[in-house]
């Protein structure tokens, strides 16, 4: 199908231009109509191929039809300068054309996204919703029981499985529920430091099971900055964890905080393997995780939270191969 297309681009471009060349000079009015044709292909390419089709397309033309300008030039007369301005209409035609086309289709790419999110996060919410009661019954009638059983009850260890695993579940409700729900931000003036120094505190137990150190430098000229705390320290939380999880033992994550201009950007550095090539493009999207254990959810959260308070969210893969920084930028006030 692609290929067809191309060829059919191809076929116009080269026919016309045959047509030029092979007709004579004097045949005046068939020049203007050859001339004109050549918009042809670049529309289609540019519907087709977008900006970079269309670009190619006038390019093409224009080295196809500049030799028969040379060759037939009188001086720059009138007719000569009407085909240069024929030229460089092809090229602007081409580039606007292909610009509108490719905003076209990101736009539609777009709509799309967020009408698949939006039903992801409708199913979502429902299952979550469902699994919510019956885990808390779950967990709740076992640590009971396990309450009134000894200590060398070979139940006892058994139980500690079932609960363990129904947290790890609730957990999961918990992070699909808050990607599902839309986001109620109760904004204050906040301090990063202390925000992060909250959510260092929920993920210690993790890192020292790890032993992974967790060190921070912030600057001492960080601001307040206008952030919802709770949502926040979840982002912390989410990226600490994962740098935490992608860390070797004995290794230490870094977050650095510094004021840019008007924006405050918090950097989580880890010292793991970074974030494979193949990876990288999916890592934001709901339930990809490359994780045993993962939900996939948490990045996913992270971009949705930053992005409601017009911060921004990227990563990048640290020099040789050390790890992966994380970096969350958020306006000032
Ligand atoms: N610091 C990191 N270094 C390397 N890869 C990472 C890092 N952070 C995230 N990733 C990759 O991005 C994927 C998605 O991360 P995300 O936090 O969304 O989900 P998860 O950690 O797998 O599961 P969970 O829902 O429990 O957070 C991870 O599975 C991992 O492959
Ligand atoms: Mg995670």
């Amino acid at each position: 199908m692609k290929s067809g297309k191309i060829l059919l681009i191809a076929a116009l471009v080269l026919g016309i231009s045959a047509l030029h060349y092979g007709t004579q000079l004097t045949e005046h009015h068939y020049h203007i109509f050859y001339r004109e044709i050549y918009f042809l292909p670049i529309i289609l390419a540019g519907f087709w191929f977008g900006l970079r089709g269309a670009v190619c397309t006038s390019l093409a033309i224009s080295a196809a039809y500049l030799p028969f300008i040379v060759r037939h030039w009188q001086g720059f007369s009138p007719d000569d300068f009407s085909k240069v301005m024929e030229i460089a209409l092809y090229n602007i035609v081409a580039l606007i054309l292909g610009m509108l086309k490719d905003r076209e289709t990101a736009e539609h790419q777009r709509a799309l996204e967020s009408e698949s999110l939006a039903a992801m996060g409708k199913a979502v919410s429902g299952v979550a919703h469902d699994m919510k009661t019956p885990l808390i019954a779950i967990g709740g009638f076992s640590r009971l029981v396990q309450k009134n059983l000894p200590r060398d009850d070979p139940s006892h260890a058994k139980l500690d499985v079932v609960i363990g695993e129904t947290r790890r579940l609730e957990n999961m409700v918990r992070d699909m529920l808050s990607f599902s729900k839309p986001l109620q931000l109760n904004c204050t003036q906040g301090d990063i430091g202390r925000v992060l120094e909250q959510s260092l505190a929920v993920v210690e137990e993790r890192a020292g099971e790890k032993e992974v150190k967790v060190k921070t430098d912030l600057s001492p000229e960080l601001p307040a900055v206008l952030i919802d705390p709770c949502r926040i320290e979840q982002v912390f939380v989410n990226l600490l964890m994962n740098a935490i999880q992608a860390s070797p033992e004995g290794e230490t994550v870094t977050v650095t905080g510094r004021l840019q201009g008007d924006e405050v950007a918090i950097e989580f550095i880890d010292r793991g393997c970074g974030v494979p090539e193949d990876v990288g493009g999916k890592i934001y999207d709901p339930f990809f995780t490359t994780k045993k254990e993962g939900t996939g959810l948490g990045l996913a959260i992270v971009k949705k939270i930053v992005q409601a308070h017009q911060g921004t969210l990227e990563f990048t893969n640290n020099q040789a191969g050390a790890g992966a920084t994380f970096r969350v930028v958020l306006p000032r006030c």
